[in-house]
């Protein structure tokens, strides 16, 4: 069942969402080559739980940690490890949840640790950009067809592809609500936006095939042909003249 948020029930929303934005703000700071995606991880659990929130993620469906933390060829749903070292020259890809006062916020970032590939770069860039062109076509009305075209035909575009295995979602009292949210579409189908639904909206893009694969721990989600992907995130609330977003 898709639903449609109150006022004050959006106000919760931007309240998990900005200690989310801020969780990812710390890690884009702090993330350098030689530390582990445990001590990022660790970083993650305390800002979250500083605020009076909750790292929504830690136990969802029995997911150890309160961030996903994706290198290269990692799509998503990466564990945070104290044997995993970042390295110069990788894009690492951090997802955050946090649940404040039973609402949810969740976004996710690709950063660079310091100088990385032009490849590397322009999939940073395209990927964050896919949600942008889906953002600039958004208001109450459009549909979920047209919302995926646009992040599609931009990825497609520039060289890239888009993940087909995993979608973005609804959110609210849920992390995982309606409806499903595809990043490629055709145009003309799909649900019909309403003003005060709220999705998150996750473009995963690929250099190269979007086939993915999982490893043998059961979360980690890789390219199949090994090369790198990235993550943009953001919970958007529809408005009636456009979206606004909670987690910028
Ligand atoms: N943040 C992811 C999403 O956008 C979900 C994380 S899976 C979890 O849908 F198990 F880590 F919570
Ligand atoms: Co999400």
């Amino acid at each position: 069942m898709v639903t449609v948020k109150t006022a004050e029930e959006i106000g919760l929303m931007r309240k998990a969402n900005q200690i989310v934005r801020d969780s990812l703000s710390l890690i884009e700071e702090k993330i350098k080559p030689g530390m582990t995606t445990k001590q990022l991880d660790k970083m993650v659990y305390d800002y979250i739980t500083g605020c009076g929130a909750k790292p929504s993620f830690l136990g969802y469906e029995g997911y150890p940690a309160s961030a996903c933390i994706s290198i290269d060829e990692e799509v998503v749903h990466g564990i945070p490890s104290a044997k995993r070292y970042i390295e110069e020259g990788q894009i690492v890809s951090v997802d955050i949840g946090s649940i404040f006062k039973g609402y949810n916020g969740d976004a996710a970032r690709t950063f660079a640790v310091g100088k990385i590939s032009d490849e590397k770069q322009k999939l940073i860039d395209v990927t964050r950009q896919s949600f942008f062109e889906g953002v600039k076509i958004l208001r109450e009305g459009v549909r979920l067809g047209d919302l995926g075209h646009a992040i599609q035909s931009y990825v497609e575009e520039n060289g890239f592809s888009v993940v087909r295995a995993l979608v973005g979602h609804g959110i609210g009292t849920d992390m995982h609500e309606d409806p499903e949210v595809p990043n490629y579409g055709r145009p003309g189908h799909g649900l019909r936006l309403k003003a005060n639904m709220t999705i998150a909206i996750e473009p995963m893009v690929n250099a190269g095939t979007y086939d993915v694969l999982m490893l043998d721990d059961g979360w980690t989600v890789v390219t199949a042909d090994g090369k790198p992907s990235a993550h943009y995130e953001n919970t958007v609330a529809i408005t009636e003249d456009g979206v606004e977003i909670l987690s910028l």
